[in-house]
């Protein structure tokens, strides 16, 4: 949840960026208590207001599913082939840069 104005009502630029920084401590204490966690960014936003009462002058920004694994035996044949796959992740020199962009 982004908070986008401070207390005196002048917009919070790093809203976002707080946000996502809080995230991956939880992401990252998740783990070190063998818990799982799942962001998401694909949930109705209008229905997270509304059920969870979140006020206006917050933005969601992503859901995090947390919990402890369970048997990818369990899972359909789509969701198993997902939760088993080697995880994959992009170089780092895709999206870090020196001096200049790119
Ligand atoms: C901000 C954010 C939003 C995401 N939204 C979704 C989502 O809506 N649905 C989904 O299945 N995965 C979503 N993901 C991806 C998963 O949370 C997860 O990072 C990805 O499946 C890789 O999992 P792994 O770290 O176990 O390899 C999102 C990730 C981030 C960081």
């Amino acid at each position: 949840m982004a908070s986008l104005q401070f207390e005196d009502g002048s917009p919070n630029r790093h809203a976002f960026h707080d946000t996502g920084m809080a995230a991956e401590n939880l992401v990252i204490q998740a783990s070190a208590l063998g818990l799982v966690a799942h962001q998401m960014a694909g949930f109705r936003i209008d229905q997270a207001r509304t059920d969870c009462q979140i006020p206006n002058d917050y933005e969601p920004v992503a859901m995090i599913a947390i919990g402890y694994p369970g048997d990818p035996a369990l899972l359909s044949d789509r969701l198993r082939a997902r939760e088993v796959q080697p995880r994959a992740r992009k170089p780092v020199n895709e999206f870090v840069y020196s001096t200049t962009w790119g």
